[in-house]
């Protein structure tokens, strides 16, 4: 059977299998598979040409292990460029399949199909208990289908019900693409009765088999010159501890001695961690010279254990393609080939991110790269630390949000609660709670009941955000206490003589610190822009942008006539724009915000279509922000693959975003710089965008399809309408702080009592676990 036969079907088999049409598979990128891109000439790899992109199981990320699905998108996703990996098992009649374990329990439906078939046998000298292929002819097997291995990942596309497949199937669909075929337990199966050997032999005749791979030396020996000439043997080292049990020595030992290796194998593949240790805070060290030592004993040398949705070494700042490219364009050396369950983030690392002058700046053009609250995704919010790498990593725009101390000082903080930024509560500060409803119901310590003095104490400590605490993902953990606020002066005078086309300030509770403060948030802000020479610059003059989520504070610096440009925050739940609400938005802003689901919704983590509000916006001749892109695997939705830079790439190529508010400036600006995007029809297929709404189709009909989307409110003018922007009143007069601050009853604000109902209430929902690195 080939590609080309099952390409158009629908429906597909009968039975107790039943197949997806295929079609949709080849449609999730958009655009049709563009030609390779053009490769840098020289990589350091051994031969000098390209790193090999292997797909385990195909794309198993995103499809069960293993799966026509994967196998076919793996390949349609990367141009074809891609060696398909099997992991061969023997079933009971000696028939080779691919499946990722010895242990069938977590990789398909075994355990419904054959609930008694569960055995305990001794693999590598250890007793293991599962369901085995060793108990399973191949006919048996047909009414078993595969299952995602990965409890991360959605499970939905187990629905497509899929077989499991021979390795024949897998040469059949590679064609003229090369397979990859893994052997991890040639004694086990002959111990079983069972000739893997034979096996192997049988059918790399043909040729179609480049790569044959193994953690026993002594299987890789006793197919040693038998196999056809142009297949590679490589020898496969586990963690460094546990032993070859062809061999009996450990791979750290065996490691000491590549000639001996070099006799038997061309190659041999790692895991990561042998080229990059980690330590056990999660660090990369420098690297060890295992890659050169491997290419001088003339080894080709894949490094293993490549995933998308896995905790990376914080260094990566949560990027794979960051990753990748430390292995494959670090500055001494690249590997020759990368595992990996996601190759199309692989592919587009090695094809259109190597060899990038990382030194050459940024035009400032579309889209902008606007931080939010600096480079808030490597150090805490807000802090010189994070402004300083905003900058570094070639931020257009760097943010700052005013909030208001009690001597009348606006600063930049994320939060108006200092709870959300600082170790407020671990302070002498921690008597300082008080509710105020027209913030939060719950009591917090605001950044309004304390000095700047106090706020740049040397006792209260800024605090790295944890947007992803809840899937237990911290950020930057030796740096979650490091750096220091900046007062808004600071702010624009770190920001003046940098390279950035501008800077953004956010003005929030505008209406609240008049009437129950006394501030006028607008005026300190105009003020310190001018005291700061924004107004009368005239070298490197940088744009200000001020952005509000309340008409009437944008509405009362129109009528400044300031040269500021305006920019609206349009609520977040929003799916479409008025007409008439986009009139009475452009009278008083030149840009909007938006956040990424109001362009394109999800229904459990599936995009299922595009709204009509970039179209809407673009009409009205508003400039379109979209926030926040985050690195963390868990913030794109599953049609981006784990993979933020396919999400900017979809949100560039398909609505042609005007700028990107995201933590990691540093991601958006290297993929600004990326050699594929501008290569019009020969953009390879990993580059292009994805296809909006086709995995959610893909399981249409079937029992996993998401929820219809709940309907999306349409902005309208009675939105966008706000009463005048109060003047403030004087701080301390009568009324002002009793107008909208009333705290609630029984809660009184003063002392350690509030503390008690913060420690209560606030700290538990941390979870134990983290608390210690979130404060
Ligand atoms: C199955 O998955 C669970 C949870 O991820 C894991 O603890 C277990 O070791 C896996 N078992 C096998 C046989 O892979
Ligand atoms: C796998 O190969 C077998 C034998 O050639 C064939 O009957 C079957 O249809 C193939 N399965 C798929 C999904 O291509
Ligand atoms: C397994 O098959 C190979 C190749 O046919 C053969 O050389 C070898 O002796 C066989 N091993 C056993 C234990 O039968
Ligand atoms: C390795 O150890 C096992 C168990 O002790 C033994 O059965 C086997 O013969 C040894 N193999 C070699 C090559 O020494
Ligand atoms: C490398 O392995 C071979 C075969 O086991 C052995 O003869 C040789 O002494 C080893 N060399 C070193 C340096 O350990
Ligand atoms: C990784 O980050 C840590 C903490 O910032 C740093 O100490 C270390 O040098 C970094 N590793 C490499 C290889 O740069
Ligand atoms: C990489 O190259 C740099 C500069 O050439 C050198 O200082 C460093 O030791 C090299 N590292 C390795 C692992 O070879
Ligand atoms: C990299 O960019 C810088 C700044 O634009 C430029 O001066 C330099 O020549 C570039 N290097 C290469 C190798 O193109
Ligand atoms: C915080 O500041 C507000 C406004 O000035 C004041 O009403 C409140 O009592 C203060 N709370 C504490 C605990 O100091
Ligand atoms: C810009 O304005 C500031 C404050 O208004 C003033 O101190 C400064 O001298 C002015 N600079 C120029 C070049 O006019
Ligand atoms: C699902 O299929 C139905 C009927 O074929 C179609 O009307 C609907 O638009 C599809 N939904 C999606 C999200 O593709
Ligand atoms: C405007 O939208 C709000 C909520 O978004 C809704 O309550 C109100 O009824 C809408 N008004 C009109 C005139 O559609």
């Amino acid at each position: 059977m080939t590609t080309s036969s099952w390409g158009g079907g629908g429906g597909g088999g009968g039975g107790a299998v039943r197949l997806w049409c295929c079609g949709l598979l080849l449609m999730l990128l958009s655009g049709g598979g563009g030609a390779a891109a053009q490769r840098p000439p020289a990589y350091k790899t051994l031969s000098g040409k390209a790193p090999l992109v292997i797909a385990k199981g195909g794309f198993s990320g995103v499809f069960p292990d293993s799966s026509q699905n994967a196998y076919v998108f793996a390949l349609s996703s990367t141009s074809g460029d891609t060696t398909l990996w099997c992991d061969v098992q023997l079933t009971k009649d000696g028939v080779g399949i691919c499946l990722r374990d010895l242990l069938m329990n977590n990789c398909t439906s075994i355990k419904q199909a054959y609930p008694a078939g569960e055995k305990a046998y001794i693999v590598n000298g250890q007793r293991s208990k599962g369901w085995f292929p060793i108990d399973y002819t191949i006919s048996s097997l047909q009414s078993v289908i595969l299952t995602q291995a990965i409890w991360s990942r959605t499970d939905k596309f187990d629905f497509a019900y899929l077989p499991i497949l021979a390795v024949t199937n897998v040469t059949d669909f590679a064609k003229s693409s090369s397979v990859w075929l893994n052997i991890e337990h040639d004694i086990f199966y002959r111990q079983h009765g069972l000739n893997m050997t034979k096996y192997i032999l049988s059918i790399s005749k043909g040729g179609s088999v480049q790569y044959i791979s193994s953690p026993e030396l002594g299987f890789l020996q006793s197919i040693s010159g038998r196999v056809n000439r142009k297949t590679k043997l490589v020898f496969r080292f586990l963690d460094a501890t546990s032993s070859d049990p062809s061999s009996n020595q450990t791979y750290g030992y065996l490691l000491s001695n590549l000639t001996f290796i070099k006799t038997v194998a061309s190659g041999i593949m790692v895991p990561k961690e042998y080229i990059w240790p980690v330590t056990t805070n999660n660090y990369i060290q420098p690297a060890k010279s295992i890659v050169r030592d491997a290419h001088s004993a003339g080894l080709e040398i894949y490094a293993s254990d490549f995933a998308n949705d896995r905790t990376i070494p914080y260094n990566y700042s949560y990027d794979p393609l960051e990753e990748y490219l430390h292995f494959v364009a670090s500055d001494n050396f690249s590997v020759d080939g990368v595992l990996s369950e996601f190759p199309l983030t692989a592919a587009a690392a090695i094809g259109c991110f190597t060899n990038l002058n990382v030194s050459s700046k940024t035009d400032h053009g579309s889209p902008l790269i606007i931080s939010h609250n600096g480079a808030s995704g490597d150090y805490p919010d807000c802090t010189d630390l994070a402004y300083q790498k905003a900058v570094d990593d070639g931020a257009d725009v760097i943010d700052c949000s005013i909030q208001m101390t009690s001597d009348g000082v606006p600063v930049c903080m994320s939060s108006i609660n200092l709870f959300d930024t600082t170790n407020v509560q671990r302070t002498s500060f921690s008597n300082r709670a008080s509710i105020f409803k027209d913030i939060q119901p719950t009591p917090g310590i605001f950044t309004f009941n304390l000095t700047w003095a106090e706020i740049s104490s040397s006792d209260l400590r800024p605090k790295i955000s944890s947007p992803e605490s809840i899937y237990y993902l911290v950020r930057n953990p030796v740096y979650r206490n490091a750096g220091n606020f900046f007062r808004l002066s600071d702010f624009l005078t770190f920001a003046k003589d940098k390279d950035l086309s501008g800077i953004m300030i956010i003005i929030k509770n505008a209406v609240f610190m008049a009437n129950s403060l006394g501030f006028d948030v607008v005026d300190s802000v105009t003020k310190a822009l001018s005291d700061a020479g924004y107004n009368n610059q005239t070298t490197k003059a940088k744009e200000v942008m001020i952005q509000s989520e309340d008409s009437a504070v944008l509405v009362n610096l129109k009528q400044l006539e300031t040269k500021y440009k305006l920019v609206y925050t349009l609520p977040s739940t929003i799916g479409d724009a008025s007409a008439s609400s986009l009139v009475d938005v452009k009278k008083f802003a030149d840009a909007v915000i938006v956040e990424r689901e109001s362009i394109f919704p999800e229904s459990q983590g599936f995009i299922m279509k595009e709204t009509n509000l970039v179209k809407d916006l673009r009409s009205a001749g508003l400039a379109i922000y979209a926030q926040v892109f985050r690195n963390e695997f868990v913030s794109p939705p599953w049609d981006f693959f784990s993979d933020v830079t396919v999400e900017i790439n979809s949100y560039v190529q398909l609505v042609n975003i005007d700028g990107i508010i995201t933590d990691f400036p540093k991601t958006v600006r290297r993929y600004k710089m990326n050699s594929c995007t501008g290569l019009g029809v020969n953009m390879p297929s990993y580059m292009n965008p994805a296809e909006i709404g086709v995995l959610a189709q893909l399981l249409n009909g079937s029992q996993a399809q998401p929820p219809a989307l709940a309907p999306m409110p349409v902005l309208n003018s009675s939105d966008v309408t706000e009463p005048p922007f109060p003047s403030a009143a004087p701080k301390n007069a009568p009324g002002g702080a009793a107008n909208g601050s009333t705290p609630a009853p029984g809660a009184s604000p003063s002392g350690s009592q509030a503390a008690a109902v913060m420690r209560a209430g606030i700290l538990p929902m941390v979870t134990a676990l983290f608390a210690s690195l979130l404060i």
